[in-house]
């Protein structure tokens, strides 16, 4: 049996304006009832101009071990390079349901590359408001263009473009990160694979919602990466949890979103936080995010760096491979 897209039950429920029941969420979840509203903190708003790379360490530092989320402007990619991007990935959305389901994950295929619409095993059977789809950008050998659309025409040349710079803030973020533990500027880069670190992109398509107060679009996680670049459309919808709260992430036009993923706080040895995070949806609009995770090699195991450990800090994670620990998380396992 074909896999019913929400994109599809979106157009249906908007129509009798109510919502299958398994995508209602149970009442601590529900966005009505856990949003903190008129809340102060903001997650810090980094400019990736400033010149006093002191600083820049020192901020970004800060954000990563108080939040594990930061928004960066003036990151350099220039804004039509982001909108050529939104824009193909849009179209894509747009076509018609045969033409996406061309690009959908094989049910027995063991990469996460593809069209679909769930992700992680289902808690209670509970689905997401979210459609996604799932490709890698680089390096060359990771490949496949097998899910890269070929309608529209330009998105291969725009994916191509975005991959350029998406991978020189990456690269900045690494060394800034690395320099924020006290290291080398290339040492974290090269411990989550150095020239093999792969950036994998997704896109999210929430369509809109009749009842955005019950359901959510990607329910609370962690990344698995390890740090993840964002780039949101203008429609309001990331939430992030700090202090027992769910505080909503304000939208900035033309910043990036950076979070810490499970990699970068395994290897910090806890001093950098993996933020736990969801989406929200909205009534009459479609949100839409394309996050580009940086993943370690499959094979490369992964734990806290062995200089950030000592007597009096030990390490706090079990060393694993990347595809273990990708594997337990996605079928709910401790790690
Ligand atoms: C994700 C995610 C956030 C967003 O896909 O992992 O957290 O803003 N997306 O869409
Ligand atoms: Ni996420």
């Amino acid at each position: 049996m074909a896999v019913e897209r929400v994109q599809t039950i979106a157009f249906s429920s908007i129509l009798v304006d109510t919502i299958p029941p398994e995508f209602i969420r149970s009442e601590k979840e529900q966005p009505a009832l856990t949003t903190c509203l008129g809340c102060i903190p903001q997650v810090p708003t980094i400019d990736f101009s400033d010149p006093d790379e002191g600083n820049l360490t020192r901020l970004i530092a800060e954000a990563s071990s108080e939040w594990g989320m930061f928004q960066i402007v003036n990151h350099g990619i220039p804004s039509e390079v982001i909108t050529n991007l939104q824009k193909a990935g849009k179209e894509f959305f747009e076509l018609p349901q045969e033409e996406k389901e061309l690009y959908a994950k094989p049910p027995d295929s063991k990469s996460i590359e593809g069209y679909g619409s769930k992700l992680q095993k289902e808690v209670e059977g509970k689905k997401a408001w979210v459609d996604h789809l799932f490709h890698n950008i680089w390096p060359p050998s990771a490949i496949n263009y097998q899910y890269w659309p070929k309608n529209p025409p330009s998105y291969r040349a725009v994916n191509e473009e975005y991959c350029k710079w998406v991978q020189r803030v990456g690269h900045r973020l690494l060394s800034l990160l690395s320099l924020g533990l006290g290291l080398e500027k290339n040492e974290l880069k090269e411990n989550v694979g150095g020239d093999e670190l792969k950036y994998l992109l997704k896109i999210n398509y929430y369509p809109p919602c009749p009842r955005p107060d019950l359901a959510l679009g990607v329910v609370a996680h962690t990344d698995m990466s390890s740090i993840t670049i964002l780039v949101p459309n203008e429609v309001q919808g990331l939430q992030v949890f700090r202090d027992d709260h769910w505080f909503d992430v304000k939208y900035i036009p033309d910043a990036l979103v950076i979070h810490i993923g499970d990699q970068l706080e395994i290897l910090s040895n806890g001093k950098y936080k993996s933020v736990l995070h969801r989406t929200t949806v909205t009534k009459e609009i479609t949100r839409m995010s394309w996050p580009v995770f940086l993943e370690p090699p499959s094979e490369l195991a992964i734990g806290p760096l062995p200089k950030l450990i000592n007597e009096k800090n030990p390490p706090k994670y079990q060393k694993k491979k990347y595809c273990d620990y990708v594997y337990c998380k996605l079928n709910k396992i401790a790690q």
